[in-house]
């Protein structure tokens, strides 16, 4: 059994930098609303369940956050103010092109006397430069917020606090909820303060349900906001039962159906009226394309009909 939403806040404190990161929230969305922008929250990657409260050791999950940092990129394409919600160290809008030793390859050194310079090379020029453009665009309109988490409990508190303002975009708030995350966690009073000794023995661990917050998010945090939320599973006769059950469950609009292994090649928009598959083809995987494009756009075209549906602008 998990306990409530409630009793998990009550047993976990805030990350320390909270109160800094609900201004930042409250200052970008007062701003897009003033400016009628369509705001949408991304969040991306992975928690993480820590063993110890001085953590070395950690519970974690596979995901990059190439969904959302991808994702994040296609939403300010299209004009949408952007509160990238991520885990430290994940993959981030624009800089995911240029992951590992990629940036690396496309500099050259050049010397000429006393004087060194490094410069992009000229084929790396045509890579670099549209995504450098789309990066300072976004920055320069103050487009994108980016907030840290790395734990499932720093993952919820800033979850909360970004619907708290959000709230007040109504309709044209968009929560985009595509982090793995965790669903079982240790209490606090269970985790030992230091690292865990060796000396001590094999450890064990009892695991409990972090209870599912789409819950009240849904019903009371956002109730007029379009939430988009995702199902991963590894067994494909689980995956659209699972996911449709979600939908009457929580009541939200759409859920995103994706398997572990083909997740960047194909996913099934999930509505109640129906199940769209977007598959990408094999040249497209050869060539880089990034599903998250038609992904995002289905996903606009949608949140424009739920917009107007509820007589907003
Ligand atoms: O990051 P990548 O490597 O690119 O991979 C992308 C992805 C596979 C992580 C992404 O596409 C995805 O599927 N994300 C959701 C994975 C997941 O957590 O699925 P779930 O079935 O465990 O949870 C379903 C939904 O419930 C999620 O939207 C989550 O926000 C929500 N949830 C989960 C746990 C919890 N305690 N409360 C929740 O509300």
């Amino acid at each position: 059994m998990s306990g409530s939403w409630e009793e998990f806040f009550a047993t976990h404190l805030p990350p320390t930098d909270f109160e800094d990161n609900r201004s930042l929230l409250k200052e970008f969305c007062e701003r897009h609303d003033r400016q009628g922008h369509k705001i949408v929250l991304v969040t991306s990657g992975g928690t993480t369940v820590p063993l110890e409260h001085n953590t070395v050791r950690f519970v974690d999950n596979f995901s990059a956050g190439k969904r959302g940092a991808a994702s994040a990129e296609y939403f300010l394409e299209q004009g949408y103010a952007v509160i990238f919600m991520h885990r430290q160290k994940s993959l981030e809008p624009f800089t995911r092109h240029f992951n590992g030793p990629k940036l690396l390859d496309m500099l050259e050194i050049q010397e000429q006397a006393n004087n060194t310079t490094i410069r992009v090379k000229q084929d790396s020029v045509f890579a670099l430069a549209p995504v450098l453009s789309r990066y300072q665009a976004a920055h320069a309109a103050g487009a994108i917020l980016h907030i840290a988490f790395t734990t499932v409990s720093e993952y919820f508190w800033l979850l909360r606090a970004a619907c708290e303002v959000l709230a007040k975009s109504g309709p044209r708030a968009l929560l985009y909820l595509a982090a793995a995350v965790s669903d079982f966690y240790i209490p606090k009073d269970s985790i030992p303060t230091h690292k865990m000794q060796s000396e001590s023995g094999a450890p064990v661990i009892h695991l409990h349900l972090v209870p599912k917050m789409l819950a009240p998010l849904v019903n009371l945090w956002v109730p007029n906001a379009f939430v988009i939320s995702f199902k991963l599973e590894t067994d494909e006769n689980l995956l659209i039962p699972k996911a449709r059950a979600a939908l009457e469950k929580y009541k939200h609009k759409v859920v995103i159906a994706n398997m572990l292994q083909t997740r960047h090649q194909r996913v099934v928009v999930v509505t109640k009226e129906a199940n769209q598959e977007i598959v990408l083809t094999r040249e497209e995987v050869h060539a880089g394309v990034d599903i998250e494009a038609p992904i995002v756009e289905e996903i606009i075209r949608l949140h424009g009909a739920h917009v107007t549906s509820r007589g907003a602008r």
